[in-house]
């Protein structure tokens, strides 16, 4: 028999391991069956052996019964709430304020992140985690200890010496943003509802009179506050002083605090994370500037619900209601039928929005969405707007639901959904008004052709007076044409024809990401042009070939067949070409490459790489890569089967090298 102290701890440790893979890494290494017999396991010799049950066992954060409801807790110090800065000026001014009290010239504050969360106090005896609870109206809030102690940075046990008899600590309960989106991809996938932002889904974990719920969630904590305090080995003087010894017993602090000596500091701090707000791995509102001293502190005391002492500097909000006037409904450039929502405008997220995309039909029947609706938007950072949720009893009586088309808004086609695709599409192609727009827009688009002062109005007039029908028309424009089109000037016709004919000078990646190939983005468009090199071999590329190429695989390279296989498509691109499109020949000549000035021939049928992908590798080292052998060949690559060319290469006594010694030779290069 093993030792039972072996068993227990190996129990423990795998445990706290599956928690942190699931909690923190989100990639679990075991189902949540095998969790619960571990768990399960470790209940079971805890209560054979009870001398080995330790507070801090992963048994004593999970397995309370479901409760009736929540005990109220009434709190010994009332839980405050803090004032709020909108401005620069009225962080100024709280500051003034602090210092005529103190009649000080200057005084130290603490910065730290507003976590947006829910607030919770929370009580180690001797230690121990005996009682946690919300925060209510302020003096009464509700028993929530078994769903706080299922989280995991939570401890149990205090860790160190000298903690007080009675330790009350306040902070936040929130949910970082990796474990949300998780969360909220599990339940999409699960057909359950998502929650609308990593607060509202932090509240609602909390909130759960059965705590084995609340384990399953990713929450995490974060201290920022003192309750109340009794039997303390010496009294706290500052903040900082309790942030730093809250840490050492083990309880979560943020690492952002600051402590600083003046208010400009403050400023600066709000500026800096306000800054890296998106790059955090939580959701913050704004930022706490906090008197440090604790005498200090006394001396400004409090008014109602909040100390004198601190202040909340918001950022702008990331969500605000609106109303959703219509949905319109949008034709991509590759017959995708887009729902985008007109709204009243709102300022939110720093920007005034007035549309945000709705993606596609799942998305309206998921937000249960109606004409006229309430609804929350939100706006984090530069991501486009998004409608989060609809505020159900703001509903108007005439609400009207929305309607999905049948048929494309603008050539009238009907829509077409491939089986296991959310999207609606219209399969007209470039005879659809709305698709020959949006495709001329992106192959003038800066990051493709780059034709600046082609913008979407004058398509439409070029498209309407039957000037341009494809991208290749708008190389056989000239000035007279284009300065008799309405609200655009001589001027404007000049700068338009000199950027066309700017942009004939190009690149082979830029040139097939302004195809506009399905799928075929910059980063693809550039790996297709890379690994051909040249324009034909990529026009007659079999599928095997396509999947060669880095991030390209089968559903890509049927587009790109596709794409390829339309004459229309194949008569638009020699008419841009005839037009005087070109860019460098593959790998322009720098003369810093190990290959550069070299002309390589590869022969015969390769064992360890299509001769294409050799070839582009050549290329990539500064080869040109012919397919005949002449004089000025360098070196011939031959493998197995090759014929005539490595005959010519002996006859002219060219260099010819074996797969095997290119191999060599490349790994050498690469080094
Ligand atoms: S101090 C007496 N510090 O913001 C001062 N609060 O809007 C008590 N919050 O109820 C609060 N991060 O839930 C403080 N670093 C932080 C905070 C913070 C988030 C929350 C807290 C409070 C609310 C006030």
């Amino acid at each position: 028999m093993s030792d039972p102290r072996v068993l227990v701890q190996a129990l423990r440790e795998r445990l706290s391991r599956w928690s942190a893979e699931y909690y923190q890494d989100d990639s679990p290494s075991v189902s949540d069956s095998e969790f619960d017999r571990a768990l399960l396991e470790l209940r079971q010799l805890e209560s054979d052996h009870p001398e080995l049950l330790t507070p801090d066992s992963p048994t004593q954060r999970v397995g309370a019964a479901p409760l009736a409801g929540f005990e109220p807790v009434t709190h010994r110090v009332p839980m405050l709430s803090l004032d709020n800065a909108f401005s620069a000026d009225d962080l100024l001014d709280f500051d003034r304020r602090v210092r005529e009290r103190l009649a000080l010239a200057a005084v130290q504050y603490v910065c730290e992140p507003k976590l947006d969360g829910i607030a919770v106090s929370i009580v180690w005896e001797k230690g121990q985690l005996v009682l946690a609870a919300t925060r209510g109206d302020g003096q009464t809030g509700e028993g929530i200890t078994q769903n706080v102690k299922s989280i995991d940075c939570v401890p149990l046990a205090l860790s160190g010496t000298d903690f007080p008899d009675y330790l009350e600590v306040r902070g936040e309960v929130y949910m970082p943003k990796a474990g949300f989106e998780a969360f909220n991809k599990r339940a999409l996938a699960e057909g359950s509802k998502p929650f609308v932002n990593p607060r509202n889904a932090a509240a609602g974990s909390l909130r759960q009179l059965d705590s084995s719920i609340t384990r399953r969630r990713p929450l995490a904590f974060c201290a920022y506050s003192l309750g109340h305090i009794e039997g303390a080995a010496k009294p706290f003087s500052s903040h900082s002083e309790v942030m730093q010894q809250l840490a050492q017993w083990g309880i979560p602090v943020s690492e952002y605090g600051r402590r600083v000596d003046r208010i400009e500091d403050c400023e600066a701090y709000y500026e800096e994370l306000a800054a890296e707000r998106q790059d955090l791995s939580f959701d913050i509102d704004g930022i706490v500037f906090k008197v440090d001293d604790f005498a200090l502190q006394e001396a400004l005391g409090s008014v109602s619900r909040a100390p004198r002492w601190a202040i909340a500097r918001k950022f702008p909000a990331q969500e605000e209601m609106t109303i959703l006037r219509e949905v319109e409904f949008q034709v991509g450039r590759t017959g995708a039928v887009t729902p985008v929502a007109r709204l009243d405008p709102v300022f939110v997220g720093g920007v005034t929005v007035s549309n945000a995309t709705l993606h596609n039909a799942d998305e309206i029947a998921r937000l249960e969405l109606m004409q006229g609706d309430s609804v929350i938007v939100r706006r984090a950072g530069d991501v486009i707007p998004q409608i989060a949720a609809v505020v159900a009893d703001r509903r108007p009586g005439d609400a009207q639901p929305i309607v999905f088309p049948a048929n494309c808004p603008a050539c009238d086609s009907v829509l077409v959904r491939e089986a296991g695709e959310a999207v609606w599409r219209c399969e007209a192609g470039l005879v659809c008004p709305a698709q020959r727009k949006a495709s001329i827009a992106h192959f003038v688009s800066r990051r493709a052709m780059d034709i600046d002062g082609l913008g979407g109005k004058i398509i439409d007039q070029l498209i309407e007076k039957n000037l341009v029908s494809t991208v290749a028309d708008l190389y056989t424009l000239d000035r007279e044409t284009l300065a008799a089109m309405e609200r655009f000037g001589d001027k404007s016709a000049e700068n338009l024809i000199s950027a066309i004919e700017k942009s004939r000078e190009t690149t082979l990646a830029r040139f097939v990401y302004a195809l506009g190939i399905r799928e075929v983005g910059e980063t693809t468009a550039r790996q297709l042009a890379t690994y051909f090199g040249a324009l034909e071999p990529l026009l007659s590329a079999s599928k095997e070939m396509l999947q060669e190429v880095e991030d390209v695989g089968p559903v890509v390279a049927e587009h790109v067949i596709h794409f390829f296989e339309q004459p229309a498509n194949r008569e638009t691109i020699s008419r841009l070409l005839q037009g005087g499109i070109h860019w460098p020949l593959p790998q322009a000549d720098t003369g810093d490459l190990p290959l550069s000035g070299q002309a390589w021939v590869v022969t015969g049928k390769l064992e360890t790489m299509p001769r294409e992908k050799a070839e582009a590798v050549l290329r990539g080292f500064g080869a040109r890569v012919s397919s005949s052998v002449s004089g000025k060949t360098s070196v011939v690559v031959a493998g197995p089967g090759a014929g005539s060319k490595l005959k010519k290469a002996q006859s002219l006594e060219v260099s010819v090298i074996s797969e095997e010694e290119f191999l060599a030779r490349l790994a050498a290069w690469r080094a």
